[in-house]
């Protein structure tokens, strides 16, 4: 079959950053959808697993917007084995949530093949493993992003899920590499891929990088070149345009959207547009976008009751107001807002009548442009072929603290 050359022709008029004027629309049947196992993910637009972030209020919101898969934030193995209330919650979704999707964080092929089966058994669609999460905490126990520098441990985790899940696809997300002396993606994704995995996702950064920089497509056109298994790319889309660019640069066959839906829900609404061929409507104004964030709200307090729900509402009300005149003002007000009121009264402050301003499409939203050295546990790097799992936290106050400290890949 002949791959459909894209249309040239782009709208003037369109709402994009230069890099992304006159990017195509998808031509039809240029993006197949994604095939993770049994499921189709069509457009093949997968929300990113993010710590704090991606829990039942803000899925069901993006889902509302657009079409795609909604992942879980991290749920770690031994917190949800314990029975931990805030965990359960966390890798609980909504009735009519379908796909179910959760990611699992943990390094103990015992402990995740038990979750999966849990997750099976309630009815998940797909379970994502975590080897990307860069946080010292993590890495220092031989967890995380410091797990795909083990190859045959990769296998072993991914082969206790792959067997435990059944029908149910296994994907796996990690890093590049540690940093960039010790890339991993190749040779973790050739692991996973032998053990059944069905797709592998690929934060383009490494650990040390954290979240600064530009995130490196090249490495995920690479890996799509290393595997037969679909690839998923992630880094660095901010605009829908974005998403057509990384999947035409590199081929791969799927993205995953982090940072850029952080108080932009309606992103997903976006690509789904440019996914089947269409101009996106310009973006909400502001009056628009405090309706989507006190729905968001109504949400988080259906979930978390009004006072926690109103306080986690806090960040985002700094990423919902990110490069609007006037916001600066009140933004002390909305860091401290305590009830629904509150959070009303601070909106009407600002002027609903305001577009929204173009360089907050590709202002950073969260997590900073710090790097890092990587911390490994002693001598980690010795044996590249050992498989061992890692000691993890065992007692609940141990386990209780290193979720504290979890905040991402
Ligand atoms: C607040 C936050 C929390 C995150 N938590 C997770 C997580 O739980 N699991 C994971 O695999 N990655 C996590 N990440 C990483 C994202 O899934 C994604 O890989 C990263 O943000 C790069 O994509 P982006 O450039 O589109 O933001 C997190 C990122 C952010 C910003």
């Amino acid at each position: 079959m002949s791959t459909p050359s894209p249309s040239p022709s782009a709208d003037p008029g369109r709402f994009a950053t230069p890099l992304n004027a006159v990017v195509p629309v998808a031509a039809v049947g240029e993006f197949a959808p994604l095939a993770l196992g049994p499921l189709r993910v069509d457009p093949p637009v997968v929300l990113a697993p993010m710590a704090g972030v991606t829990n039942i209020a803000f899925r069901s919101l993006c889902r509302e917007f657009g079409a795609g898969l909604y992942v879980s934030e991290m749920i770690t193995a031994r917190g949800f084995l314990m029975g931990n209330r805030l965990t359960t919650l966390l890798a609980s979704s909504a009735p009519d949530e379908t796909p179910r999707s959760v990611q699992v964080y943990g390094a103990d092929p015992i402990d995740l093949a038990q979750m999966v089966r849990i997750l099976v058994e309630q009815g998940v669609d797909h379970i994502d493993l975590n080897l990307g999460c860069p946080v010292p905490k993590v890495t220092r126990t031989g967890g995380g992003s410091a797990i795909p520098a083990k190859p045959r441990l990769v296998a072993r985790l991914v082969r206790a899920m792959v067997s435990a899940a059944g029908e149910v696809p296994v994907t796996i997300k990690m890093r590049k590499g540690l940093d960039e002396s010790l890339l991993t993606h190749l040779e973790a994704g050739r692991a996973a891929e032998g053990e059944g995995v069905s797709a592998v996702g690929l934060h383009a950064r490494t650990a040390a990088q954290l979240y600064s920089g530009q995130a490196d497509w090249d490495a995920i056109g690479e890996l799509k070149g290393a595997l037969s298994v679909p690839v998923l790319g992630n880094g660095d889309i901010w605009e829908c345009w974005d998403a057509l660019r990384m999947m035409r640069a590199t081929g791969c066959d799927g993205v995953i959207v982090g940072r850029g839906c952080l108080g932009r829900p309606w992103l997903f609404r976006e690509l789904a547009d440019v996914f089947a061929g269409r101009e996106p409507a310009p973006p909400p104004r502001f009056a628009q976008i405090v309706d989507v964030a006190l729905d968001h709200a109504q949400r988080m307090m259906a979930l978390f009751g009004e006072e926690l729900g109103v306080r986690q509402m806090r960040k985002w009300t700094t990423w919902y107001t990110k490069g609007f005149r006037g916001s600066a003002a009140v933004r002390g007000e909305l860091t401290r807002v305590r009830s629904f009121a509150d959070l009303e009264r601070a909106f009407a402050q600002l002027d609903g009548d305001e577009p929204f301003p173009l360089t907050a499409l590709r202002a950073n939203r969260a997590k900073g442009s710090k790097s890092q050295r990587v911390r490994l546990p002693e001598g980690y790097l010795d044996d590249p072929d050992d498989d061992s799992p890692p000691k993890g936290p065992h007692s609940k106050e141990e386990i209780e603290a290193f979720e504290r400290a979890l905040s991402g890949g």
